[in-house]
């Protein structure tokens, strides 16, 4: 009777093992804690990271519609990254970066190209953010890319990530890609010109919203106006 269990143990074992042969490590965001910037000795290494975090958290306050100089107007509209982007872009189902700097460059088979963080960063600028791409060699773009890169730290290459965007690698195909709200506006932004009650919700396939939605901004410009 006790052997009956022994091939049950190697098919699971075998099993388990699968993933990590092809690479593909399975983490949970749920259970993983965001790291945090403050553990960073200072220098300019952590100067670029807290630029990137206060960069995405209050976008409109650098680089928005309204401020002074105008070669820094890249954002069309004044949301913030996190609007979208929950939780200093670390929260679980709210496309968090925690893990993106893992999957780019990455093969895009619709576009036969390679993708890269800079160019899914662009995606949303000017997508999303209603704006134009940051030029790469920007500070705005290595701050960006310097943060996505701290969030994803100690995640390793072609890991399935549970809680991570739906239009990462390893989701089945044939899930829309979700439409960002790009004209909804956060209520506390400076003046908003959208409707103040339209949900900032990106359009994701019902299954995947398993967070309720929130109101845009509703988190970022009260708590991060006075930092
Ligand atoms: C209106 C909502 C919204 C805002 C605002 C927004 N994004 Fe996004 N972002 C999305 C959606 C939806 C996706 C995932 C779908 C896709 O691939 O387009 C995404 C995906 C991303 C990804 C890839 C994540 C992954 O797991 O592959 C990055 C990086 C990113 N956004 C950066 C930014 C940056 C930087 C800003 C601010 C300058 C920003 N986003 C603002 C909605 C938004």
């Amino acid at each position: 009777m006790k052997n009956a269990f022994i091939p049950l143990a190697a098919a699971l074992l075998a099993a388990s093992f699968a993933g990590t042969a092809q690479g593909t490590e399975k983490i949970s965001l749920l259970e993983r804690k965001a790291p945090d910037v403050s553990s960073l000795p200072s220098g300019p290494y952590r100067d670029l990271v807290v630029l990137g975090q206060q960069l995405s958290t209050r976008a409109f306050a650098h680089i928005g519609p309204e401020v002074k100089d105008p070669a820094k107007r890249f954002a069309g509209n004044n949301l913030a990254c996190t609007s979208c982007h929950q939780a200093e872009a670390a929260k679980p189902f709210a496309m968090p970066w925690v893990g993106v700097a893992a999957v780019f460059p990455q093969y895009r088979a619709r576009e036969d190209d390679i993708s890269t963080v800079e160019k899914r960063v662009n995606g949303c600028m000017q997508r999303s953010m209603n704006g134009r791409a940051l030029p790469l060699e920007s500070r705005e773009m290595k701050a960006f890319v310097a943060y996505i890169s701290f969030l994803s730290q100690g995640v390793p290459g072609g890991a399935a990530l549970e809680g991570a965007a739906p239009s990462r690698p390893g989701f089945p195909t044939g899930v829309p890609i979700p439409k960002p709200a790009a004209s909804c506006m956060p209520p506390s932004a400076p003046r908003a010109t959208a409707p103040k009650d339209r949900a900032c919700a990106p359009d994701v396939p019902a299954t995947r919203r398993v967070t309720p939605s929130r109101r845009c901004g509703a988190r970022t410009a009260s708590t991060r106006e006075q930092g």
